[in-house]
């Protein structure tokens, strides 16, 4: 075992839960000050209140009590924010109540669940984390901002940082995948693409950093079961991204549905309070997932939503999200002493700091304006930065002998697919105000870019879904109806080349819909045979929320082009990809099992004792039915050209802790076209107190190179690199040996060592 030689970050000064990163004298804290002194305790409780829009603002309030009463609240200023709801006219509406009629017309903040864009739609977050390029996801998430605050709206609900390992969860969709290097880089990237460099720009909107945490660890993928996780994984691969979204400044954080080791996250004063608002220095506020509150009382961690509330604001959730247990019982709770009013000091003061740094108080309808609303929405600006991303997404998984990009020669094309036509499912699950079926279809996108030279043969082949398709309902698949069988096959017969347009339904993956099986739905599987059956130049257009399970595709389809549900311009920017206008560049940010028994399946695992089988008999970590490797790991994805990676080499290959060491790699174009190639760092940290995995990245960077031209790429890894997280939160740095290994994929790599002294 190693000597531990530094503990780098044992607990960093406790700072003060109610600092402010500008300081306690700034305009703002003064502000913020003063206006909390002026605050009756019913209306600090009012601040900590989130409800959500039942009603048309514009129109009458419905005559049911619950509309009624909340009308009363909003006007008494007993609400402190509001979502969904949306529009420059219903928001304004909304905000009239509380200003004009409340004591102190302390204005509402406006929350959306803003994911992946706002009407125009960007590829689901897992699919734009496949390009590797941060910039991209900032960039999409600048024009989402820019459009949800032309309707109204102050605050999304993203980027959700949740690093997903089982692709049975319906929710790694949301997320940026599998890894917390790559998750925090994305988490960075999208809360600065949403908030920009200054809050109270009229364009950008306050991010939210969510579920803190350890969401996406539910057992066996089930959405909102326990999670058990442990000090390691909780602080190497759970909480970076968090913090990476913290150090980026954003404004506020969501907690999140399950327990953790038996504690409702939202009751977790060690993640709220220690952590967060403690040792991340976080001086935004903590809003409660939907209900996470009162949902204490099923996980059998509150008798009722009074202990509930208190269990809450002590844990330091500072809004109370549609479980209405604030404003009921912290009254009451205050009084009999059983809370501190400190708590809902700290809770208030934050959430009033986010909506000064807004620029609310300067002007609360800054952001309703009809002008801008009906200018900024799926803009051709906007449609023009959603192909750019959507194509940089794409992970080309096979291409035996080049069958893409589609040749020149090629005369006649057939569309099949119950997805090729499809002009909703591309919009992805957390569409916002998208409108339905305006995506461009995979057919649209393949016809205007063939022109009139190609024929393009278009059937439908089957349907996945049958029945209603909205996010409120489970889907039925089609598991019986082929009569459109028939006419694909012709279609196939009669052309040169197949486009295959299969995979998941948008309201396959998101919220509430967690899967035991990922293997296709329906008939498409058989659609395929059918088809491979009559042309073997099958191009395999998978559209998908998740990692899906593929292997009779993974064996015969010539090429499987990854597309996600790429938003709405999905299928130009396919086109694009097919057509060779774009070389593919995209690369897994999640790992592709071979079969759902691996799940969950991940690059940086452990190595256990017995990680190999050849001298083992049976009694190695092995299934007797399957390999240990994955159907398409973490990283891979293919390009039109081929990489060479050679001469890796270090500037030192013995360093002192705490100092750094240079990695060089010389990366080489050898094909014919010009292309992007995601360089990977991995290192394994060979030794140490606590076991550590077999590969973790550490470094990424995404180069374009023309045909035969070469490239030195260089690393540098240091402290941040170097040490890991103990399970108590110490990060430490240890010394010994360490592998390097650099490649364009998880698998795939050259290595060398070092030692650390
Ligand atoms: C989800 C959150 C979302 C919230 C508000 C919840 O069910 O878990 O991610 O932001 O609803 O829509």
């Amino acid at each position: 075992m190693k000597h531990i030689v530094g503990i780098l970050i044992v607990m960093l000064l406790l700072l003060n839960a109610c600092s402010s990163s500008s300081g306690s004298n700034s305009e703002e804290e003064r502000f913020v000050e003063a206006l909390l002194g002026k605050m009756t305790l019913e209306e600090k409780i009012g601040q900590m209140n989130q409800r959500t829009g039942q009603w048309e603002m514009t129109g009458p309030a419905p005559k049911n009590n619950n509309s009624q009463q909340l009308l009363e609240d909003l006007k008494n200023g007993h609400v402190g924010s509001m979502l969904n709801v949306v529009g420059a006219e219903a928001t304004r509406k909304a905000q009239q109540l509380v200003v004009d009629n409340s004591r102190l017309g302390i204005p509402l903040i406006f929350g959306y669940d803003v994911v992946h864009g706002h009407q125009t739609m960007f590829p689901i977050p897992l699919g734009e984390a496949a390009s590797w390029d941060p910039e991209l996801a900032m960039l999409s998430a600048s024009v989402a901002a820019k459009e949800a605050a032309a309707t109204g709206l102050q605050w999304t609900f993203a980027p959700m940082v949740d690093v997903g390992r089982d692709a049975r969860w319906g929710r790694v969709m949301e997320g940026a995948g599998e890894d917390a290097y790559l998750g925090s880089a994305f988490a960075k990237a999208r809360v600065e693409g949403f908030q920009g460099s200054d809050l109270s720009n009229e364009n950008t909107i306050a991010a939210c950093a969510k579920h803190f945490a350890g969401y996406a660890f539910s057992e066996s993928g089930r959405d909102y079961n326990a999670v058990e996780i442990g000090g390691e994984s909780l602080h190497n691969v759970v909480l970076p991204p968090f913090k990476a979204a913290s150090d980026a400044g954003v404004a506020t954080f969501m907690n999140s549905f399950n327990t953790i080791d038996g504690m409702p996250a939202t009751a977790s004063s060690y993640l709220q309070r220690t952590l967060l608002k403690g040792q991340w220095g976080f001086d935004g506020f903590v809003v409660s997932d939907w209900n996470s509150i009162g949902e204490m009382i099923q996980h059998g961690a509150a008798a009722d939503l009074k202990e509930a509330a208190l269990r809450a604001v002590k844990g330091g959730s500072d809004m109370d999200m549609e479980a209405h247990a604030y404003l009921a019982y912290l009254k009451e709770l205050v009084e009999s002493g059983e809370v501190d009013v400190k708590y809902i000091d700290d809770a208030v003061r934050r959430i009033l700091r986010i909506k000064y740094r807004l620029g609310l108080f300067d002007d609360p309808y800054k952001y309703c304006n009809d002008e801008r609303e009906k200018n900024n929405l799926l803009t051709d600006e906007h449609k023009e930065a959603a192909r750019k991303v959507a194509r940089e997404s794409m992970v080309l998984l096979r291409n035996e002998k080049q069958i893409l990009p589609i040749d020149e020669a090629v005369k006649s094309i057939a569309v099949i697919g119950p997805l090729a036509d499809d002009k909703d499912s591309p919009l992805g699950n957390w569409r916002a105000q998208a409108i339905s079926n305006s995506a461009v279809s995979l057919l649209e996108g393949v016809k205007s870019a063939v022109g009139t030279g190609i024929k393009v043969n278009y059937a439908k082949g089957c349907d996945l879904v049958t029945g209603d398709r909205t996010f409120g309902n489970i889907l039925n698949f089609n598991n019986d109806d082929r009569s459109a069988f028939k006419e694909a096959v012709r279609a196939a017969k009669k052309s040169d080349v197949v486009l295959l347009a299969i995979g998941e339904d948008a309201y396959q993956s998101g919220e509430g819909r967690s899967q035991t099986d990922i293997t296709l739905s329906g008939l498409q599987n058989e659609l395929f045979e059918a088809i491979y059956k009559v042309n073997k130049n099958v191009v395999v257009v998978l559209m998908t929320g998740r990692p899906v399970v593929i292997p009779e595709l993974a064996e015969k389809a010539p090429a499987i082009l990854e597309t996600w549900h790429a938003g709405s311009e999905a299928g130009n920017a396919i086109a694009d990809v097919l057509f060779g206008k774009y070389n593919p560049s995209g690369k897994l940010p999640m790992t592709f099992p071979r079969n759902v028994g691996q799940v969950p399946i991940y690059y940086n695992h452990k190595n256990t004792g017995r990680p190999v089988g050849d001298d083992m008999g049976n009694l190695w970590s092995r299934y007797t039915d399957s390999p240990n490797t994955p159907l398409y790991p973490f990283g891979y994805g293919l390009s039109y050209t081929s990489f060479m990676y050679s001469n890796l080499h270090l500037d030192k290959n013995e360093i002192s802790t705490g100092d750094e060491v240079k990695v060089m790699v010389t990366v080489t174009n050898s094909g014919k076209v010009k292309g992007k190639e995601v360089i990977q760092l991995y290192i394994r940290d060979e030794v140490a107190t606590y076991a550590r995995p077999v590969k973790e990245l550490k470094g990424f960077k995404k180069v374009e190179l023309a045909p035969g031209e070469s490239k030195e790429v260089s690393f540098t890894l240091g402290k941040d690199e170097l040490g890991y997280f103990h399970p108590n939160g110490a990060y430490v740095l240890e010394s010994g040996k360490f592998k390097i290994m650099v490649g364009g994929n998880s698998i795939e790599t050259i290595d060398t060592t070092f030692t650390m002294n």
